[in-house]
């Protein structure tokens, strides 16, 4: 059985779209171990006890320096057994001792297509506002492994949607959340908790 571990702070959609998966058997042989938020107000905290899943909330003012709310971070995901943590909208970047502990076992979903509009800066709306003021005319989601450069580990998925004419940051941010995100990450746990995800150096191959 594959122990997830999902961090989150905000609304927790994407966690929803995955405990909805791992309810229906689309990811097999999976279950959500703890969600851990930052932000004690979060609805994915919500979705989250409704699923009948353990919370627990990690505040970096709990804590007097940002290595020991690591180290905490670190320390419960540990406890609870995780083997794969997934960040679903966590809005803290993460510092070496997790990524260290949890080499290739750390997931991130990015609203755009990473290389483009990624990195430090870019998260929530700037993302689909940067999108729009450039003017690209695709747009769409990445899912990919957690390394010490944000946004900049081995790409595990990624899909594409139109930017249209009209769209505002709202709609933009809307159609890649339901229409990609929602999808993509889901799909990604599936196919790691099915072993099929292989990474070589940078480059993931899924195996048929
Ligand atoms: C998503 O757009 C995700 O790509 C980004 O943060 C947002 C989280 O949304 N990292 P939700 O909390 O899953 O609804």
């Amino acid at each position: 059985m594959l122990r997830l571990g999902v961090l989150v702070s905000g609304n927790g959609s994407n966690l929803q779209a995955i405990i909805d998966n791992i309810e229906n058997g689309y990811i097999p042989n999976t279950q959500i171990a703890v969600v851990i938020s930052n932000n004690p107000d979060a609805y994915a905290l919500i979705r989250a006890k409704d699923a009948g899943i353990n919370t627990e909330i990690i505040h970096r003012k709990m804590f007097k320096k940002r290595t020991e709310f690591e180290h905490h971070l670190v320390e419960t995901l540990q406890d609870y057994g995780v083997d794969l943590v997934l960040l679903a909208g966590f809005m803290v970047i993460l510092g070496k001792e997790i990524i260290r502990a949890f080499p290739n076992r750390i997931m991130n979903i990015h609203p755009a297509l990473v290389p483009a509009f990624s990195g430090k800066g870019f998260y929530g709306r700037k993302v689909h506002e940067s999108v729009l003021e450039y003017g690209v005319k695709l747009t769409g989601a990445t899912v990919h492994f957690v390394t010490e450069d944000v946004d900049g580990g081995p790409v595990i998925l990624q899909e594409a949607i139109p930017v249209f004419d009209d769209d505002t940051i709202e709609t933009l941010q809307k159609r890649v959340l339901e229409i990609v995100e929602w999808q993509i990450y889901s799909k990604a746990v599936k196919l790691y908790a099915e072993h099929r995800i292989e990474i070589d150096g940078r480059k993931v191959r899924i195996r048929k």
